[in-house]
C-alpha cells in the first residue's frame, strides 16, 4: 500500500532561502510563531511574507500592530522597496494600529465606544480581525506582537490560557497567521516560551555572540522541514536573505 502525501498547501514567504528550509513556504491556515531578540528582523520577515502574498498572488493581507506605528512601518518598509501605502490604497492591505484597533466598532460591545488599552480583549481583537479578513478577503495575517497583547497576564497559567484561546479563535478564520514574539535567549538552555508549544510552527531569529544572525525552524506541525540553524542577513533594498546551504556548527 502506498502512503499518500497529505502535506498541506504552502504559502511561499518570498524569502527564497527560507522557503527552501520550509519545503515551499508556510503551511496554509496555520498559526506560526516568529520568535527573536530585539532588532533581529522579525517585523521585516513578516512584512516580506505579506508583500509576497500581495505581489505574487494578489492576496489580501493584514498587519495587526500593537507597538509599531503605521507611519514608522510605512517608512521603514519603503527602504526595502515595499510600498504599503499603495497596497492599502488598492484595498488589498490593512494596517490595524493599536490605538486604531481600540477605536474600531466592536462586535461584542457598543459601536461608538472608545476603548482604553486595557479594554481591548483578545476576543475583541479576533472579532475585529474576522470582520476585516472577510472585508478584504485576507489570506495572510501578521500580529506584532504577542508580548504587547498578553502583558495583562503576568500569571503564567492565565497567559497560557489567553494564548491558547487566541490560537483556537484564529483557526476557523481561513488565514495563515504569523504571530511575533520575544525570544528568551538562544541555544540549548534558553527559556522556552509557552506559545512555542501552542502554535503550529516556530521560526527563531537569533543574534549570536560573534554577530552572526541565525534562523532556525524548531517546529512545523505536519510538515518536514530543515531544523538546523542557518545564517541570514537583513539587506537594504532587498529584505531578509537566508543562506540555506550554509550551516552554523557551534553554539556561539
Ligand atoms: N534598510 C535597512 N537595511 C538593512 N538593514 C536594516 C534596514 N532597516 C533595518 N535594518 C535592520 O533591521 C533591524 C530591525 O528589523 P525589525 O524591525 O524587523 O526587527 P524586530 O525583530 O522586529 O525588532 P523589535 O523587537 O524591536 O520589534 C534593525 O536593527 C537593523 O539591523
Ligand atoms: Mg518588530
Amino acid at each position: 500500500m502506498t502512503v499518500q502525501s497529505t502535506q498541506p498547501r504552502k504559502l511561499p514567504t518570498g524569502i527564497e532561502g527560507l522557503d527552501v528550509l520550509l519545503g515551499g513556504g508556510l503551511p496554509e491556515k496555520r498559526t506560526i510563531l516568529v520568535l527573536g531578540g530585539p532588532g533581529s528582523g522579525k517585523s521585516i520577515l513578516c512584512t516580506q511574507f505579506l508583500k509576497e502574498g500581495l505581489e505574487k498572488y494578489n492576496e489580501g493581507t493584514i498587519y495587526v500592530s500593537l507597538d509599531y506605528s503605521k507611519k514608522a512601518f510605512t517608512h521603514d518598509m519603503l527602504q526595502f522597496g515595499w510600498d504599503f501605502e499603495t497596497y492599502e490604497k488598492n484595498g488589498r492591505f490593512l494596517f490595524l494600529e493599536g490605538a486604531a484597533i481600540r477605536r474600531l466598532p466592536q462586535t461584542t460591545a457598543s459601536v461608538d465606544a472608545v476603548y482604553t488599552p486595557d479594554d481591548l480583549t483578545l476576543e475583541d481583537l479576533v472579532d475585529l480581525l474576522s470582520l476585516h479578513i472577510e472585508k478584504i478577503g485576507a489570506k495572510r495575517v501578521v500580529i506584532d506582537d504577542l508580548t504587547a497583547l498578553t502583558f495583562r497576564f503576568p500569571d503564567d497559567v492565565q497567559r497560557r490560557g489567553a494564548i491558547l484561546s487566541l490560537i483556537e479563535a484564529l483557526s476557523p478564520l481561513d488565514v495563515t497567521t504569523v504571530i511575533i514574539s520575544e525570544a528568551l535567549g538562544y541555544g540549548i538552555g534558553r527559556g522556552i516560551n509557552t506559545e512555542e508549544y501552542l502554535s503550529d510552527g516556530v521560526i527563531g531569529m537569533y543574534l549570536l555572540k560573534d554577530g552572526t544572525r541565525a534562523i532556525q525552524i524548531s517546529k512545523m506541525r505536519g510538515v518536514q522541514v530543515d531544523n538546523k540553524p542557518h545564517p541570514y542577513n537583513i539587506v537594504d533594498k532587498v529584505g531578509i536573505e537566508v543562506y540555506p546551504t550554509e550551516t552554523i556548527f557551534s553554539e556561539k
